[in-house]
């Protein structure tokens, strides 16, 4: 089954064709970083106004770049929640057209479901159940997943989504936007310091499956600009760039650290690894190398399936939404023309 998915949720336009939920024929994205960069974050109106210049040249990729024409699709996936609602309008509005205009069946996924797909594509089924993680720039939270599409949720940020944090200590440090990326880049430099400064790694009420971010990222800009109207009114030491990458280095250990804190809570939850043999990643964060790296020992220590998405698949894209929503279509479900666009998240 040939299936075009879209998704428009936030900041990324794209498109991709998807063959029996699983290979990927083609993925198109196309990024507005650019438009958004001078605001320091994605301004919500000029999201939705750029996406509708942006989703027929997408579309029209995606099918070039699988060699298939509108005619060889048998259905319509779209991301129709969660992100920003006049962002999603777009690629909802685009999926109805193309269904009903081509006969064919449509569905409406969860993009946050969706992220823990990204790392099924070309892979063979895992063992179920399995432990979900989902750490991006809206949403960071643990699910315990029964199938693809069945998911309970186990524990979820308090505050700021990880990226979020990461975006933000980026700006405090006066990186680029979006700075996760930048951070991570920086951190990994060698003789960056990850001690350099004591950042704190929450853990929350003893057994909580919650996470919060909110902490760590304003200690991290007392450590970079002092203590407002604090008792220790000596500066901070100067930003210069071996400051900089030594305090990223420490932000990424302590963020890193307190998700992976959370997933050995979340595993003894659930039973450890007899009960959950599988591990499901997704969300822009997962292309953290040191993410990667803790999570692939974490994986190896306890004899888990790790599926982490390939790095393209990591940040947003519309393979990760025609793939889900292929295995929901072929469980016989559909979604109505009345489809509607919805700020938040499933579950
Ligand atoms: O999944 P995504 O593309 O969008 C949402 O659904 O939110 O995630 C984007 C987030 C941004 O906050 C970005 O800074 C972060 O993922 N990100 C990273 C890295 N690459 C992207 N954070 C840390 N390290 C990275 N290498
Ligand atoms: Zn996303």
């Amino acid at each position: 089954m040939l299936v075009l998915g879209i998704e428009s949720s936030c900041d990324e336009t794209a498109a991709a064709v998807v063959e029996d939920a699983c290979r990927v024929r083609s993925s198109a994205v196309a990024s507005q970083v650019d438009i958004h960069a001078r605001f320091g974050g994605v301004v919500p109106e000029l999201a939705g106004r750029a996406h509708v210049e942006a989703i027929l040249p997408a579309i029209t990729r995606a099918l070039d770049e699988a060699g298939v024409t509108l005619d060889d699709l048998e259905a319509i996936a779209v991301g129709h929640r969660p992100g920003l609602v006049g962002a999603l309008l777009v690629g909802v509005a685009a999926a109805k057209s193309l269904a009903w205009t081509l006969g064919v069946p449509l569905i409406g996924v969860d993009h946050v479901q969706a992220h823990l797909y990204a790392g099924l594509l070309g892979r063979s089924e895992p063992r179920w159940p399995a432990l979900g993680l989902v750490v991006s720039g809206g949403h960071t939270t643990l699910y315990r997943c029964e199938a693809p599409h069945r998911l309970s949720r186990l524990g979820s940020t308090i505050d700021d989504a990880v990226g979020e944090a990461y975006d933000k200590a980026a700006s405090t440090l006066g990186l680029a936007y979006p700075g996760g990326p930048e951070i991570d880049r920086l951190a990994e430099l060698p003789g960056a310091d990850d001690r350099a400064v004591d950042l704190p790694i929450s853990r929350l009420a003893p057994g909580s499956l919650d996470l919060s971010f909110s902490g760590l990222k304003t200690s991290l800009l007392y450590a970079a600009r002092g203590v407002p109207g604090g008792r220790d009114r000596a500066a901070p030491p100067e930003l210069t760039p071996e400051r900089v990458r030594d305090l990223a280095a420490s932000f990424q250990r302590a963020a890193v650290k307190a998700i992976m804190l959370k997933l050995e809570r979340a595993f003894e939850h659930v039973g450890g690894t007899e009960a959950c043999p599988t591990l499901l990643t997704g969300g822009g964060v997962t292309a953290n190398t040191r993410l990667r790296r803790d999570l692939a020992e974490f994986a190896e220590q306890r004899g888990l399936d790790l599926r982490l998405p390939e790095l393209r698949f990591c940040v947003d894209n519309a393979a990760m939404i025609a793939g889900l929503g292929a295995r929901r279509l072929a469980e016989g479900e559909r979604s109505g023309l009345d489809l509607e666009a919805v700020p938040v998240a499933a579950c």
